[in-house]
């Protein structure tokens, strides 16, 4: 089979190449995948250019984490699937090479990824997907996906209908975001560099759109439009260079799903008062767990939410797809067709 590889310490794109393997077979307690599509997150990018909080690849390592496709066979008892069973990957696995019941590691660094045409998982960490949903579709829930259920339902007050929720930015975790929580009821407010994003976020179900290039001061916009109150959630994926203004975007109570690094990972200072008078929280996330994979599976099936895919590539152009995530120019999910 053929598999995507990154060396050891990998530090750039163009160290990314094709190898010939032996098709893993499953062994007891596990499901062998044929993976038909794969998504890419920010995070395969850090991984593969070394920057993935300064954690070099472990070794040579099949990238990214999030996959789906169909089960090709399965190890000694194994009752939760079935060969042809359409599936897909949790993010953080339990190590295949330590006893099934170890700690859960991510998938894509340090534990290898889906970007390969047969995969072995434990049974455990494997999920059933959406019926309605293409292979390309659920390729895209296991990180960002999950990642959006779990900030918006999982972690701190889960949101309620009625609430507003402010979403940084129109990448994959956040239009994930937009979309479950119009579904829920919410009112919600999308930031981009593109007004062109957003009037797609307003088509998605954004009640409002802030551009961040052209209104840096953005919480003041998110004041205005929420008559001064705030909002009760902000998908905070920004980090360093956002959370002062995020801090300054909450009602009182509200909360602060703090995910991601795209606008730097330290700050010189970040202005912690506004998220202390406004009683605020703040909840570190990290993807999220199988359970909460499975209620967004029927959620997105009871309220036929679909993924926002950008572009699809075919495997020979995997580099292709890293790019066009490196360029920013793109909005929800890049995808890998195997
Ligand atoms: N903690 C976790 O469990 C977890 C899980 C998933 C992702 N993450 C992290 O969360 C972040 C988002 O991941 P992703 O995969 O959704 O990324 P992505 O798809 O690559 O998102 C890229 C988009 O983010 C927006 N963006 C970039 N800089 C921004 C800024 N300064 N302010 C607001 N928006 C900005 C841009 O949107 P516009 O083009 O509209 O401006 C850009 O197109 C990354 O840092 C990732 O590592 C963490």
């Amino acid at each position: 089979m053929r598999a995507y590889v990154l060396p050891k310490d990998s530090r750039s794109l163009d160290q990314l190449r094709i190898v010939e393997r032996p098709a893993p077979v499953p062994g007891p307690g596990q499901v062998a995948i044929r993976v038909r599509a794969a998504s890419l997150n920010y995070r395969d990018l850090l991984i593969a250019t070394g920057r993935y909080f300064n954690w070099p690849t472990p070794r040579e390592l099949v990238p990214l984490s999030d996959g789906a496709g169909e089960v090709a066979a399965v190890g000694e008892g194994v009752t939760r699937f079935k060969v042809g069973d359409r599936v897909a990957g949790c993010f953080a696995q339990a190590d295949p090479r330590g006893p099934a019941s170890g700690p859960e590691l991510p998938t894509g660094s340090p534990l290898d990824g889906v970007l390969a045409e047969t995969i072995v998982l434990h049974a455990d960490g494997v999920v059933a997907i959406p019926p309605s949903y293409s292979f390309e579709e659920a390729a895209c829930l296991p990180c960002a996906g999950v990642t959006a259920w779990n900030a918006l339902f999982g972690t701190g007050k889960p949101l309620r209908a009625g609430e507003t929720v402010l979403a940084l930015g129109t990448g994959g975790v956040s239009v994930w975001a937009t979309q479950l929580a119009a579904a829920a009821g919410a009112r919600v407010i999308v930031t981009s560099s593109s007004d062109a994003k957003l009037a797609r976020a307003r088509a998605l179900g954004a009640a409002e759109g802030i551009n961040y290039r052209t209104t840096p001061d953005w919480d003041e916009a998110v004041m205005r439009l929420t008559e001064g109150r705030g909002v009760d959630c902000v998908i905070e994926v920004g980090g360093a260079g956002t959370l002062s203004h995020s801090f300054r975007s909450i009602s009182p109570g509200g909360k602060i799903a703090l995910i991601g690094v795209l606008a730097g990972q330290a700050a010189e200072a970040v202005e912690v008062q506004a998220l202390r008078f406004r009683r605020g929280s703040l909840h570190g996330i990290l993807v999220g767990d199988r359970p909460m994979f499975e209620a967004l599976v029927r959620a997105v099936e009871e309220n036929a939410i679909r993924p926002v895919i950008d572009r699809v590539f075919d495997f020979e152009q995997a580099r292709a797809a890293y790019d066009h995530l490196a360029s920013g120019d793109f909005m929800g999910k890049i995808v890998i067709s195997l």
